[in-house]
């Protein structure tokens, strides 16, 4: 694809710099594997003080990849005003991880704190066009309480990552029919980022599976329910288990593949993309809940929620369980964050 900006570079800031997803992030867009060969890139880091360190190691070790589309010196602060100020692109790594023992309340308390401070920042030296894309969980809700706190931003500008459900959910179809991941078209994540998500096949398709033929080629009905879908919503607990670490190599690649067709369309026109943004209403999801869609991508940052599809009695289940755990969310987050004006 042609740069996005074939002047200048594309200024993408990214919080929680010095952690492990970001480690596996920033070689993928210093390399030009997200904006593509020909578009420059300067990042700003962002990370706490503790981290001073750590994220400066980082940022030699990004000097010494040679990198020809990198800016240098590469910026790094654990300022969120120098980080953010006239960024194109702001990923949010950063949030307060839950902790053995800690209660989801105290969870939501927590980052309620941090993504209000940051709206507030962004508030003050974002550009209007900037692109936000919230990872830090809880991460719908982080991303709907930064967004009530940045008003200079429009709501169509931010965005949380389901893009790793979707990644896991179209490899696990690969893998169930034996066929190429790039032979599976339009699996679709829906709500929220957590495990009562609803990893969807119903509109999904292959060479040789026709829309509408899925969920039996998969096995039926009680095979997703029992199976596959449990499995993708448990995916990243899975992995932090065996790990002991979450998932970062393949957050690291659904965050390049979020900005990269958020930012220059997707490869093909009708590919259905999944991203958590702001509810339009469709599907009588509720309007402005940060809710995963599937969406049409479109260059220059532009994005549709597709709104046509039709939801059987399986999925309107599966898609109010997760709203209303996003209501909850919500409620619980707001609570918080007005205690603290
Ligand atoms: C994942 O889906 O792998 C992560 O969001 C899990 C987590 O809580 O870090």
């Amino acid at each position: 694809a042609a740069p996005l900006f074939p002047d200048r570079a594309i200024t993408i800031a990214v919080t929680g710099a010095a952690g492990q997803i970001a480690y596996s992030l920033l070689p993928l867009l210093a390399s030009g594997s997200v904006f593509g060969s020909r578009q420059r890139v300067a990042l700003q880091l962002l990370d706490l003080p503790v981290t001073e360190s750590v994220l400066q190691g980082v940022t030699l070790e990004l000097e010494d990849g040679a990198y020809p589309l990198l800016e240098l010196p590469v910026k790094y602060t654990s300022v969120s005003e120098e980080a953010f100020a006239n960024a194109d692109i702001v990923v949010l790594l950063g949030s307060f991880p839950r902790k053995p023992g800690m209660e989801r309340k105290d969870l939501l308390a927590k980052n309620g704190a941090i993504f209000r401070e940051q709206g507030l920042v962004l508030n003050r030296v974002a550009k209007q066009e900037t692109r936000v894309l919230v990872v830090g969980n809880p991460a719908n809700t982080n991303a709907l309480t930064l967004s009530q706190f940045c008003t200079a931003i429009p709501k169509v500008n931010i965005t949380a990552l389901a893009r790793l459900d979707h990644n896991r959910l179209r490899s696990l179809v690969a893998r169930r029919l034996s066929c190429a991941v790039s032979d599976v078209h339009d699996v679709a994540i829906w709500g929220n980022h957590s495990s009562t998500q609803y990893p969807d096949v119903s509109f999904a398709y292959t060479s040789g599976v026709p829309v509408g033929k899925m969920r039996a080629a998969l096995g039926g009905e009680s095979q997703l329910q029992s199976e596959i879908i449990p499995t993708i919503q448990k995916r990243g607990a899975e992995v932090l288990a065996l790990r002991k670490l979450s998932s970062a190599m393949s957050a690291a690649r659904a965050i390049g593949d979020h900005l990269r067709d958020w930012m220059l369309g997707t490869a093909s026109e009708n590919e259905l993309v999944s991203m958590v943004v702001a509810s339009d209403g469709s599907y009588g999801i509720e309007k402005g809940l940060m809710f995963s869609f599937p969406v049409h991508c479109y260059r220059g940052g532009r994005y549709k929620i597709e709104s046509s599809l039709s939801i059987d009695s399986f999925s309107r289940k599966y898609l109010e369980i997760t709203q209303n755990e996003l209501i909850s969310e919500r409620d619980e987050a707001m609570r918080v964050v007005s205690k603290m004006c």
